[in-house]
């Protein structure tokens, strides 16, 4: 039998999983690391950490599943998106990685508009200037920590960098480098007007490929380590949500998926390369090699209920301590009894800026409508449901657009929630389904790597074999009405508030 191996490198953990070629699970390990918070809207994170995490997890299941290490025959790696790792010439790490939701970047990213109009970025990299991607983030290093942008020699994403351990080679792939806003994403190349007008050495950054082709094998003393062979090859995987897209079934055009993970994306699948004249959703490569992706990004989506649970929710956590129950199953335990719009109160999820539509890294978090009659239970409704609508703010544009969305899945920990997919069901107005195989990113770069090792002939074949549906949530006509009043409403109150956010923004 041939095994394949996914690594997730998230935000709040790395996930690694050993399939069989048949994509049935047989070892599953995760490792949780912090999040970094410096000042308001910063976020950063160790690499250190992430290949401890990557490290510990391979060796983890390896022990767990006990197969024959010559039979694992390729590894992919997904991880969060947009992350800038610096390098220097020995390969050490430089300083901690600006994660995809730092909005620290505001100035560069109008620097970046001085050097070239906007529309000729969004010609070339699909997407105007972005405060969370790469580029603005390397500006960022150059014009406030010199000593290290002088020590640089590498830049790499988050799992590149994990690449770069685990084989030793400094390489990237289309569908995250599309996030560097460094990359000609209709042509699939780094772009030389861009790196030539930011000035950013092309040597710099990795031999670039397409996601299911080898980019090297194990280093022998890293095998050594995980009880892996250094046969066993690394193919170039994805960006988080392209991975979720392969690991859910979303390779061609009309189909679509939500995932609530830390962030909240709405994705859809596109054959040809689509952008948004107002950038207000993201175009980049996807994971099927000729094909790309329209994407809308909520910031703090998973973010938000974890917030939550983490600093106002004690007792929930000490119940499921003490039940050995999932916190979360408790949460949505006692939301599901309150009503559609959680007895009018809405909440504003921009705790770390937003992207989709507002594009604004000064906007932030509001409950509005708070009254005595509201219960905590109230609060984490309204969070749910506020993650919602800016998730159907996504969506609305998709469809804006004229992105084909037939078919909706839902995948990532917020996925997992019937209540969270009826939400969506009712405020997207379609199903919203559910798929077997529950590894999103871990099972796409498996797939990834199964093409890579020629034991699939190709992404969409293997999906089709792999990846079947499950549940499925309908919309219900007198919720559908109340959220869409509740939605006019949410969208209102960003319009009311966007000076405010900038006021204070200043103090
Ligand atoms: C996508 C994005 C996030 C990260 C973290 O643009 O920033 O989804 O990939 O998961």
């Amino acid at each position: 039998m041939n095994y394949l191996v996914g690594i997730d490198v998230g935000t709040s953990a790395t996930k690694t999983v050993l399939f069989d070629e048949r994509g049935n699970v047989l070892a599953s390990a995760s490792c949780e690391y912090p999040l970094y918070q410096p000042q308001n809207g910063w976020a950063e994170q160790k690499p250190e950490d992430w290949r401890d995490a990557v490290l510990q997890t391979l060796r983890e299941v390896m022990e767990i599943a006990k197969v024959p290490a010559d039979e694992v025959k390729g590894i992919g790696i997904s991880g969060q998106m947009h992350g800038l790792v610096m390098l220097d010439e020995k390969g050490e790490v430089i300083r901690p990685s600006i994660i995809w939701c730092d909005q620290r970047t505001g100035d560069e990213v109008q620097d970046m508009l001085k050097l070239m109009p906007k529309e000729r970025w969004i010609t070339i990299t699909a997407n105007p200037p972005l405060t969370g991607w790469t580029a603005a983030k390397i500006l960022w290093v150059r014009k406030n920590e010199p000593e290290n942008y002088a020590r640089c020699r590498h830049i790499l994403l988050p799992k590149d960098y994990i690449r770069y351990v685990l084989t030793g080679v400094f390489a990237a792939e289309v569908s995250d480098a599309s996030g560097m806003q460094l990359l000609d994403v209709p042509n699939r190349r780094w772009s030389g007007e861009v790196l030539e007008k930011l000035d950013i050495p092309e040597e710099w950054l990795g031999t670039l490929y397409e996601s299911c082709e080898v980019t090297g094998t194990l280093l022998p003393e890293i095998a050594g380590m995980v009880g892996l062979t250094a046969e066993t090859k690394v193919v170039g995987g994805a960006g988080d949500n392209a991975a979720a897209a392969v690991g859910t079934g979303v390779v061609k055009d009309g189909t679509a998926f939500t995932t609530i993970g830390t962030s909240g994306v709405v994705f859809a699948h596109s054959s040809q390369v689509t952008i948004d004249p107002e950038g207000r959703v993201h175009t980049c490569c996807c994971a099927v090699p000729g094909a790309w992706h329209v994407m809308g990004v909520t910031q703090a989506a998973g973010l938000s209920l974890k917030w939550m649970k983490d600093n106002f929710c004690q007792d929930y956590v000490a119940e499921a301590e003490k039940e050995g129950v999932d916190v979360y199953d408790l949460i949505n335990r006692d939301i599901a009894k309150l009503p559609a719009g959680s007895d009018r109160l809405l909440y504003l999820p921009y705790l770390m800026g937003e992207r989709t539509p507002h594009l604004d890294p000064d906007c932030r978090g509001v409950f509005f409508g708070l009254s005595a009659i509201h219960t905590k239970a109230h609060l984490l409704r309204a969070v749910m449901e506020g993650v919602s609508y800016s998730l159907t703010d996504c969506k609305d544009i998709l469809q804006e657009m004229g992105v084909q969305v037939d078919e909706m899945m839902a995948c990532g920990g917020g996925g997992r929630s019937p209540i969270w997919r009826q939400m969506l069901s009712d405020l997207y107005r379609c199903p919203v389904k559910t798929v077997h195989q529950s590894e999103g990113p871990a099972l796409g770069v498996a797939i990834l790597a199964g093409v890579g090792c020629g034991i699939y002939e190709s992404v969409e074949k293997a999906c089709g074999e792999l990846i079947s549906a499950d549940k499925c949530s309908n919309p219900e006509e007198a919720d559908v009405a109340a959220y869409g009043k509740y939605h006019a409403l949410y969208k209102k109150l960003y319009r009311d508030l966007k000076e405010d956010y900038k006021e204070l923004a200043a103090l």
